[in-house]
């Protein structure tokens, strides 16, 4: 039996009991046979959550590249590395083979250093989903550069705060991109931000829409030209297991995003391990996860996993409902995917839509289907099973998030039997607890409560860049000696997990973390506004949409609420991006507060979701008064 590739579900309860008997046991022997490092580890796992710290094969030298390209190289490269698929279909589809991805990984590392980016230099990268995002990623880690992948549907502001954040010396952009009919300026973004961006010494500019633009003396280069000259070998910076290999950005419930670090080694063996597993990944595969390489599951299962196995991977720049909403399909058929990954918000969006763009494609060649991001519904669970997987494809509902760095909880196609709305059991070596109001933890099935994980895992997120105090706060001081996750889960009789929500105030929007705290900062600076609260409610397409109550200043003027209703979104659309923006802002007269001034955010939860009969206590309220008016005048 190898640890590496769970063949049954009796394995896999086999390996799972192993894996808490000796986790290090269980580590070391899937650390030791399926990568290669330069020098092996003096520890497996060294940690302290008090402090907290944690340490994964420590004095262990590698370089993730050559996890990922160079030892295919020999065996197999010829094989596609990254398929990628253009926005327009009648552009013709890229192959790009290990042998070619190598090349054009050294390329860009040797632009970098040319560029003078040294290791541990953080360089941010706010691409479109080109072959050049999965490239320059790969090259910050073959000369040990940490980078920092911003989404390119943010805005300005949000790009500069997270440039400011971790100091990064280089922006690689492109021109543009294409979404669906639309161009999108990108570089025109980046201008805006490194206005207030003092660290920015380079900006690498790759063509992509071939638009017009303006480079910035000194600053600004276009890439293509430098890669032509560029030596196409590069030799790998030899990095240590715990060097930082990334920092990603997401929301928080308060305060500014929180850049989480991961680190190379750890998280190099999870995501490798979880992909092999929870796609049951077979070496002649077309993988294809349709997230953004911005997300972390495109970090993880487009990139580092799926290339850590040798595997073919797709890289698809468009939208689902481009040129018509039989676009997924449509690839499905053209490249013959046999796995698909994908996030509930965008089933349910082709749930919508008629039958027949999904019935007119041949999707034999499936075995797999993954969901991702947030809860998925019955309905949507169904819909997937019955249309897509035609019931004979095993779904698999993936529970993890930034800060886990690799998948969780989920079932093994084929070995677990899947349950809809339900993640199912915690992947090998992941040692779940749920903890009640006490802090105590809820033993036995059939009960609920807040999840947390009791034991470190290799793909742990090792700090918060520049905030090692926050980190220790958000995740390891609800509870002693356990990682928080913020969310909540319930137990079932078999022992199956579905998780509930965010216990926080974080809201799943399409999938999108949105933390509550930033958004109201945004409405509050429109000059109209005293006040804002803002809360989820139930979305049939994006699981959850954003309702905003909102105080105007006493000014004696009456203002067309309409428009300011654009207008605040529109400072939303500024600061965070158009995920962002509130689908319903009520204009009241007050808020419910409790009396420590406290806004009761539970009320507001109520009202949006149109539960009025179950309000709870609203006896501690300071205004009980405001709650009808509330009510009376609820969108
Ligand atoms: C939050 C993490 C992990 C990549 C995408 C999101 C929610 C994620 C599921 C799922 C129910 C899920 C959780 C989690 N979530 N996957 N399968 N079932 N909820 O990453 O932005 O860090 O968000 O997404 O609430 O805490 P993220």
């Amino acid at each position: 039996m190898s640890n590496y590739h769970v063949k049954t579900l009796e394995e896999y309860f086999q390996l799972y009991r192993k894996s808490v008997r000796n986790p290090e046991l269980f580590w070391e022997e899937i650390a030791e046979e399926h990568f290669v490092w330069r020098k092996k580890w003096d520890t497996v796992l060294e940690y302290d959550f008090s402090k907290p710290e944690f340490k994964w094969f420590e004095g262990a030298k590698l370089n993730i590249t050559e996890n990922c390209i160079d030892r295919h190289i020999h065996i197999r490269g010829d094989k596609t590395a990254i398929l990628f698929e253009p926005n327009n279909p009648d552009e013709e589809a890229e192959h790009i083979s290990y042998k070619e991805l190598h090349k054009r990984v050294c390329k860009f590392a040797n632009v970098l250093k040319e560029q003078g980016i040294k290791k541990g230099d953080r360089v941010c990268i706010y691409l479109p989903m080109i072959p050049e995002l999965a490239i320059s990623i790969l090259a910050c880690a073959r000369i040990g550069a940490v980078h920092s992948v911003v989404f390119a549907g943010f805005s300005s502001t949000a790009l500069a705060t997270r440039i400011n954040d971790c100091e990064a010396k280089m922006v690689i952009t492109s021109d543009g991109s294409y979404r669906g009919a639309k161009t999108i300026d990108l570089k025109s973004i980046v201008d805006e931000a490194l206005e207030s961006c003092s660290s920015i010494e380079t900006v690498l500019v790759a063509k992509r829409i071939h638009s017009d633009i303006e480079l910035k003396e000194g600053r600004d280069k276009w890439l293509q030209p430098l890669l032509e000259e560029a030596y196409q070998d590069c030799v790998p910076e030899i990095m240590d297991a715990e060097d930082p290999l990334f920092i990603l950005y997401t929301s928080g419930s308060t305060g500014s995003p929180k850049g989480m670090l991961h680190t190379t080694a750890g998280y190099m063996v999870y995501t490798a391990y979880t992909f092999k597993n929870v796609f049951n990944y077979k070496e002649n595969d077309i993988y294809w996860c349709t997230a953004d390489i911005g997300w972390i599951t495109g970090h993880s299962y487009i990139v580092y996993g799926p290339l850590a196995n040798g595997a073919t991977t797709v890289m698809f720049e468009g939208v689902p409902s481009y040129p018509d909403f039989g676009r997924f399909w449509e690839i499905v058929e053209k490249h013959k995917i046999t796995q698909f990954y994908t996030a509930p918000t965008a089933i349910r969006a082709l749930a919508k839509e008629n039958l027949d763009f999904v019935d007119s494609h041949d999707l034999s060649s499936l075995k797999v289907l993954g969901t991702v991001g947030e809860p998925i519904n019955e309905e949507a669970w169904h819909w997937y099973n019955d249309n897509v997987g035609k019931k004979k494809n095993p779904i698999v509902d993936t529970w993890w998030q930034t800060e886990t760095g690799g998948i969780m909880i989920s079932p093994l196609p084929y070995l677990t039997p899947t349950k809809p709305t339900y993640a199912t059991l915690p992947l090998p070596g992941i040692q779940l607890a749920l903890i009640d109001e006490n802090g105590k933890e809820i033993k036995g099935n059939q009960v609920d409560g807040r999840l947390c994980v009791k034991y470190p895992w290799p793909s742990m997120a090792r700090s918060i860049w520049g905030n090692h105090q926050r980190y220790k706060e958000t995740y390891f001081s609800a509870y002693d000696n356990m990682y928080f996750t913020g969310d909540g889960a319930l137990r079932d009789e078999v022992g199956y997990y579905r998780i509930t929500g965010r216990v926080d105030d974080v809201i799943i929007v399409s999938g999108h973390n949105l933390g509550t705290a930033p958004i109201e900062d945004s409405v509050n600076e429109h000059p109209a506004v005293a006040e804002s609260a803002i809360v989820g409610f139930p979305h049939d397409v994006k699981g959850n949409a954003l309702y905003g109550y909102v105080i105007l200043k006493e000014t004696g003027e009456e203002r067309n609420q309409d428009n300011l209703r654009k207008e605040i979104n529109q400072i939303i659309t500024e600061h965070i991006g158009p995920i962002a923006k509130l689908d319903k802002i009520q204009f009241v007269e007050g808020l419910p507060k409790t009396r420590s001034g406290k806004i009761m955010r539970r009320i507001l939860r109520k009202i949006a979701h149109n539960e009025l009969d179950n309000l709870g206590d609203v006896s501690t309220l300071l205004n009980p008064e405001v709650v009808q008016n509330i009510i009376k005048e609820r969108l």
